[in-house]
Parts: structure tokens; C-alpha cells; sequence
């Protein structure tokens, strides 16, 4: 299928790894210039590289923090006036006991998972708008749509994201620019890896459900209670087809949709 995206100018925040890069990769396969960013500038660097030689366009990348105003600037500077905007960011790690959960790490969570998106989002919209035509696709969490106790630091703030979306893509919408979000459950990525392997975040887990604090332990908790009917994780493939559907000229009638990718594992009809 012809995306009709040939030539358009897509952001990928957060584009060097997981379901980041692998967006980028579909945006790049259907001929679109790509400005991607990331923290980590080595990883991002390979990324930007690798996707150049394997598609053929350019592709701009650039050491970004999205949480910072900072780092925000420094994407608006590289790329001024993208025709595709499509965000994704790591939120803070999963919590321990609910209870020690404090202001603090909640300012942190919405600073990252909330207000960064939308001031992107906020900063690109009146491009899009003047043009007349824009994508913008979230990929955030299905734990937005699927309370979890140890994810009160993503989940939420998420929420809230999604709810933004679905105001201000119903008002920008007669104007072309098109807003959805993703939401993804369990995948197989370098973030899900670092995640379970990071001793802190263990400790966490192993506190909060009441459980001895070693790897083994938590993972075997965590394959007990995530069942998931297709009977594997996803790997980052498994979205960025539909992400990138989102991004093209076929999804102008999609318009402030939450599409849960998770291979059956909650079972919600809306
Ligand atoms: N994997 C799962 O099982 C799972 C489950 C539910 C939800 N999710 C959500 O899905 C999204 C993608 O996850 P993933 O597993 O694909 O993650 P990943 O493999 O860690 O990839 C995330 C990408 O975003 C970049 N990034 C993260 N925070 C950033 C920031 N503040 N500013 C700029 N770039 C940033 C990362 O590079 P740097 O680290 O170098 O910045 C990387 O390129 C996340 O929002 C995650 O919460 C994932």
C-alpha cells in the first residue's frame, strides 16, 4: 500500500531504539526525510546512520532530551516544520510500595510523560495547521487505559496525555492535522531490557508485590500475571506498521483514537 508520505518531513522523538526506531524505520521505508531524537547520542548516531543507508534518505539526528525545555529547543531548532510528528519517551522507572510515592517523583512523571509530548506537540500544531496537513501519533502506554498498580509514574500521566489528544485533535482536525495515540502493551525492546535488568527497579517490584528481591523471582510474577492470549511479547515490528498507517495520507478519517497494541491482553471493548 502507498502510504502517500513520499517526501514529507516526519520527527521521531525518541527514535533510536524500541518502538521509536522502528517507526522511524516504516516512515523511512515510505520515503519520508526523518529528523529522530534521543539522550543517548552514540546509540542515536548508529541509529540515524543505519536507517540512511538501509532506506536512502536523509536522516538528521539529534541529542535531545524531550522532558527539557532544553532539549526541546534543540528538536525545534533541527526541524522547524516536520509534515509528521510522532513521540515517544521513557517515563519514570516502576514504583515500589504506592505509599512512597511522593510529590516529588509525581512532578517528575508529568514533567516527562505529559508535558513533554504536549509541548511538542503544541509547538509544532500552528505549522501544521497554516499547511493544512499534519500527523501526529503518541506512542504511549496501554497501562493509560489499564490502571497498574506499578505503573502510577507512566500510567497516569498518560492519561491525562490522552485526553489532551482527544480535545485538541478533534479542534485541529478541519484543519488536516490528524492526532492519534498508541498504546502499547508488553514488548520485547532494548527500554523492556534495561528494565529487567536493573537492580533498582527489582527492588521496587519485589516491595510492592511482597516478593524475595532477585530477578528470578519478579519475572516469574510478572509471567504469571501478564497473559497474554497471542502467547508472546511483541517486538517493536509488531507497532510500527500501525504507527506509521497514522502517519500517512490513508488515516484522515482516524481522528483522536487510542489503538491498544498488546497482543489480546486486556480485555476491554472500548
Ligand atoms: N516495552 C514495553 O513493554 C512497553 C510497555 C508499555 C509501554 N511502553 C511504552 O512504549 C514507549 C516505547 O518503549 P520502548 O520499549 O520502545 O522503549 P526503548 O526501547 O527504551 O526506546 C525508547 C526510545 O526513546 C528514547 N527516549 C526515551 N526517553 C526520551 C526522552 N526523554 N527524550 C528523548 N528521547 C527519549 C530512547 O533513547 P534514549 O534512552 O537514549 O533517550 C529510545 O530511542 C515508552 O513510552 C514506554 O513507556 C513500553
Amino acid at each position: 500500500m502507498d502510504l502517500g508520505i513520499k517526501g514529507k518531513k516526519a520527527i521521531m522523538a525518541g527514535g533510536s531504539a524500541g518502538m521509536g526506531r522502528a517507526t522511524a524505520e516504516r516512515l523511512a521505508e515510505a520515503g519520508c526525510e526523518l529528523t529522530i531524537s534521543a539522550r543517548r547520542e552514540p546509540r542515536l548516531r548508529q541509529a540515524a546512520k543505519e536507517i540512511a543507508e538501509k532506506y536512502g534518505v536523509p536522516v538528521t539526528p539529534v541529542a535531545a532530551d524531550s522532558s527539557t525545555e532544553e532539549g526541546r529547543n534543540a528538536l525545534f531548532a533541527a526541524c522547524p516544520d516536520p509534515d509528521i510528528l510522532s513521540i515517544t519517551i521513557k517515563p519514570p522507572d516502576p514504583n515500589g510500595d504506592v505509599l512512597k510515592v511522593t510529590a516529588e517523583m509525581w512532578r517528575g512523571a508529568i514533567e516527562t510523560a505529559l508535558i513533554g509530548p504536549i509541548e511538542i506537540m503544541r509547538h509544532y500544531i500552528p505549522g501544521m495547521k497554516e499547511r493544512g496537513w499534519g500527523r501526529i501519533v503518541n506512542i504511549a502506554t496501554f497501562s493509560a487505559k489499564n490502571p497498574m498498580i506499578w505503573r502510577l509514574l507512566s500510567g497516569p500521566a498518560r492519561s491525562a496525555l490522552l485526553n489532551y489528544t482527544a480535545s485538541v485533535s478533534r479542534h485541529f482536525a478541519p484543519h488536516g492535522v490528524i492526532m492519534n495515540n498508541i498504546l502499547p502493551g508488553m514488548f520485547a525492546t532494548e527500554g523492556f531490557a534495561e528494565h529487567s535488568e536493573d537492580d533498582r527497579i527489582i527492588e521496587n517490584l519485589a516491595e510492592l508485590f511482597e516478593l524475595p528481591p532477585t530477578q528470578e523471582a519478579v519475572t516469574k510474577h510478572f509471567r504469571e500475571t501478564n497473559v497474554i492470549p497471542t502467547g508472546f511479547m511483541g517486538v517493536a515490528d509488531d507497532l510500527a506498521p500501525m504507527a506509521a498507517f497514522l502517519c500517512s495520507e490513508r488515516a484522515r478519517y482516524i481522528v483522536g483514537q487510542n489503538i491498544v497494541i498488546d497482543g489480546g491482553q486486556y480485555p476491554t471493548i472500548f
